[in-house]
């Protein structure tokens, strides 16, 4: 059974973990510069002034700002995104890397400070524009389909500081006035594009996904309506601009399992799903589910839409969904079982069916089949995997190579759950692109030692390294199964 001919077969980063250059080419500083190097056991924290002029740090997940704060980066603290690894200095040597594994596709984001270094800024910044269509040409020169993600856990830090982000609704106009700009700029040069990563994030991570230091479910609420409106309006403004655009959504997706069949459990992770669902039926139907609407009411959340907002909302529906899968979790009813857990909130409880990477992520491809039956029988919209792959600590050898058989097996193993999705199922995928095909920075952990790709970058969490790139055992067998469409994953 094979791909279908066209598959889009590729690799995926995003800015503020790939690219560095934090200060150069008059970029300005992100919400990502403000967030500390942690690991697997100490946390990402982020950085700011007190009102009294005091540097303070919280920790990204925990975040909640005290009146006055300004977030910044500061001298003294260690931010993995200024040089992460270095795309900025190295992208034609990436490139031709990735152009030598066969992609067709290669998923990267566009740092909005490089474009809009403080977000409201009316005149965009020309160097900046410039560095991604020196990008786009490189890629084009080897037939590699750029896909652009506008926004990937990055913000202006400057529009937190002015009106707390995406909960203020002045940042809709910003976003679609950055978008609009590289709609314009890079007509002919990219065709797909993806406005938010992981939009659903936001619950859980409001600083990562929104660039909100804030937990309090009514602010939150605005701002996901105030991404999802600005998600519409670009749809819709990429579509005037040029009709040959198509674009998608974003979903962080871990599919869930109740953890027994008592109906208390089943009931708890539906009502888990219909929350990460939320925002895709919104983004693919174009309405809130009503589902939402009485979650809000019943939290005492005022949240009202206008007739304005659900207008927008029904013209901006995507073109195609896309998802990132890494794992699966168990949801229980039971408080007992679930105080028996590591409290991980990425992880859920425990599966025992299933083993689990050195970071407590379950590794399950058939959820992986699960997902993809899930979104193309609610949507009927072609899909994209945009993020997949395993975590890892991979160890160089003293002649410089590295064995990484347990990235092989992942990925073989959900590429196999792909293919009975398309040639079983029925499904429309038309791409996969996993996570971090080159190392780069860890989103969660902010560290270096957890690394996905299949291109080993020597940077180091202490600091050291000089940036060189290895090509790991898993570059040239993801190399034959582009080469064979697939066919071949031995
Ligand atoms: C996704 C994000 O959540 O998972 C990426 O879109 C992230 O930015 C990836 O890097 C893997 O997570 P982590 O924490 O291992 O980097």
């Amino acid at each position: 059974m094979v791909f279908p001919k066209d598959f889009l077969w590729g690799g995926a980063t995003a800015a503020n973990q790939y690219e560095g250059g934090w200060n150069e080419g008059g970029k300005g500083v992100s919400t990502s510069d403000c967030c500390t190097r942690g690991s697997r056991t100490r946390p990402r924290e982020v950085t700011y002034k007190t009102k009294d002029g005091k540097i303070e740090t919280q920790m990204m997940f925990a975040l909640e700002a005290p009146a006055g704060a300004t977030f910044g980066s500061y001298e003294g603290y260690d931010y993995p995104s200024y040089q992460a690894t270095d795309f900025y200095h190295h992208y034609k040597e990436d490139i031709a890397l990735f152009a030598e594994m066969g992609f067709k596709m290669f998923r990267l984001s566009i740092n909005w400070t490089r474009i809009y270094p403080n977000g409201y800024d009316e005149q965009p910044n020309e160097e900046g524009l410039k560095f991604y269509d020196n990008i786009f040409d490189e890629l084009n020169k080897y037939g590699i389909e750029p896909l652009v993600t506008l926004s990937h856990y990055e913000t202006p830090v400057a529009l937190t500081n002015k009106w707390n982000s995406w909960a203020d609704r002045r940042t809709i106009d910003c976003f679609v006035r950055y978008a609009t700009t590289c709609f314009e700029r890079y007509k002919g040069k990219v065709k797909y594009w993806l406005t938010f990563n992981e939009i659903n994030c936001i619950e859980f991570g409001g600083w990562l996904a929104a660039g909100v230091p804030s937990k309090n479910p009514e602010v939150l609420a605005k701002a996901t309506l105030h991404q999802l409106l600005a998600s519409a309006l670009t749809v819709k403004a990429a579509h005037e601009i040029d009709d040959n655009y198509k674009v998608g959504n974003m979903i962080g997706y871990s599919a869930t399992y109740p953890y027994t069949c008592n109906p208390s459990d089943v009931l708890k992770q539906r009502e888990g799903q219909r929350n990460v669902d939320f925002y895709s039926d919104v983004q693919a139907r174009g309405y809130y589910p009503s589902s939402k609407l009485k979650q809000y009411e019943q939290a005492g959340i005022d949240f009202t839409l206008s007739d304005e907002d659900e207008a927008i909302l029904k013209e901006g529906t995507v073109d195609f969904i896309t998802f990132s899968y890494y794992m699966s979790a168990c949801v229980s009813a039971d408080p007992e079982v679930i105080a028996g857990q590591s409290g991980n909130m990425l992880t859920g409880v425990s599966n025992p069916y299933l083993e689990a990477s050195d970071w407590g992520w379950h590794i399950d491809p058939v959820g992986l089949r699960i997902a993809l039956n899930d979104f193309y029988t609610k949507y009927q919209l072609p899909l994209m995997v945009v993020e997949n792959g395993l975590g890892a600590v991979d160890k160089v050898e003293e002649d410089g190579s590295i064995h990484d058989d347990y990235r092989i097996n992942y990925l073989r193993s959900h590429i196999e759950a792909m293919n009975q999705a398309i040639n079983v199922d029925g499904v429309d995928l038309i791409g996969y692109t996993p996570w971090g095909c080159i190392d780069l920075v860890s989103a969660s952990t902010g560290e270096m030692e957890k690394r996905y790709g299949f291109i080993y970058v020597d940077y180091q969490d202490d600091g050291t390294g000089d940036g060189k790139r290895i090509k790991k055992d898993s570059f040239d067998w993801y190399k034959k199964v582009i080469a064979t469409n697939g066919e071949d994953l031995t």
